[in-house]
């Protein structure tokens, strides 16, 4: 005799969803998404000197490294499997000027890190970033010119930083700066340089957030930064100006797209995806490791187990890959599954 005193009725009956999530063995079975080691990008921030491994504050268990020991983190990464790092340069105070003319220096310190890791660890891949901000005493990602980010003369800057950088053996060029027709001048200038095969990561959505904090500490620009980015950044309450954006890119020649920052943006994530097709990833930004970290550290949450949250989520969102300052501790758990 059925107990009429349930609600659930017959039809529910049918359709029970529960019913796939019944043991260990069906929710392996059914799973979706997965995340694996080779959906990671290692971002790392790289100081002159030798030896030197400097922590941090905003950024716990993230540490500026000298070149001689991001070649052994690369190697490191390389053993985990990890495919790829990005690069981000701390460099002397004094080098930095209005127009961020060390970025057109041939060895600097970008083009060295890349030099020193393709001799050390030539199988791992290296992802660098044209923006200006860590070579201009303004903070600021192009040239300022009586009070105005110039977008042109950005371009033909970047342009030819890009070009040394791939002179280094930079595999990736990652513009992140936000002017407008970088992609297709870059791909040009790579191209007449004889760069054909380095590729170009778009951060073509990168909004205007606050989730950047903490990398303004590690790259020191954050007592520079005079006013704000919101003259090149996206407003982050404009998710279809993203869009068209991001197809001015992919018209230019992006191989690649990237969301930035990453969870507040999922959405973004997935009408990119949906849109054109093309290899799209989300940088996981400081700010949002940091939230992870400093709750964790509080003991408010399960950081481990909200990272990896956090991780699969962005697979969920249609994402290929996540740069994300995890990328270490992330493949070492992968690797013990
Ligand atoms: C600037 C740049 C930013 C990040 C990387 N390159 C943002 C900014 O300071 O404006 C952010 C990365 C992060 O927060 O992890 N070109």
């Amino acid at each position: 005799m059925q107990d009429k005193t349930h609600l659930v009725d017959e039809i529910t009956g049918h359709r029970r969803m529960r019913r796939n999530r019944k043991a260990d063995w069906t929710r392996r079975l059914v799973q979706e998404n997965r995340l694996t080691v080779d959906d990671l990008i290692w971002p790392i921030f790289i100081v002159p000197g030798t030896g030197i491994v400097d922590p941090i504050a905003a950024m716990p268990g993230v540490n500026r490294m000298s070149v001689d020991k991001a070649v052994e983190a690369a190697k490191e990464a390389a053993d985990l499997g990890i495919p790829a790092l990005a690069t981000f340069p701390d460099i002397e105070m004094e080098l930095r000027d209005e127009t961020g003319s060390n970025s057109l220096v041939a060895n600097n310190l970008i083009n060295q890190t890349t030099a020193a890791i393709k001799k050390a660890v030539p199988n791992i891949g290296i992802i660098t970033d044209v923006a200006l901000d860590p070579f201009t005493s303004h903070g600021h990602d192009g040239i300022l010119r009586d009070g105005e980010i110039v977008n042109d003369e950005t371009v033909d800057q970047v342009v030819r930083a890009a070009i040394l950088q791939a002179d280094a053996g930079a595999d990736i060029i990652a513009p992140s700066e936000m002017m407008d027709g970088r992609i297709g001048a870059i791909r040009r200038g790579l191209d007449a340089a004889g760069h054909q095969s380095v590729g170009i990561m778009s951060y073509a959505t990168k909004f205007s957030s606050g989730f950047y904090g903490p990398y303004r500490e590690a790259i020191n620009t954050k007592g520079l930064l005079k006013g704000d980015k919101n003259s090149y950044y996206i407003n982050p309450a404009n998710g279809t100006e993203a869009i068209r954006d991001a197809a001015l890119d992919v018209e230019e020649g992006a191989d690649m797209l990237m969301v930035k920052p990453g969870l507040a943006y999922l959405d973004i994530c997935w009408r990119v995806k949906e849109a054109f097709g093309l290899p799209t990833f989300a940088y996981q930004v400081s700010g949002e490791y940091s939230q992870i970290k400093a709750a964790a550290m509080n003991g408010w949450i399960d950081g481990e187990r909200i990272m990896m949250e956090t991780l699969l989520a962005f697979k969920r969102a249609g994402c290929d890959g996540i740069l994300t300052y995890f990328a270490p501790e992330v493949a070492k758990i992968l690797a013990k599954r």
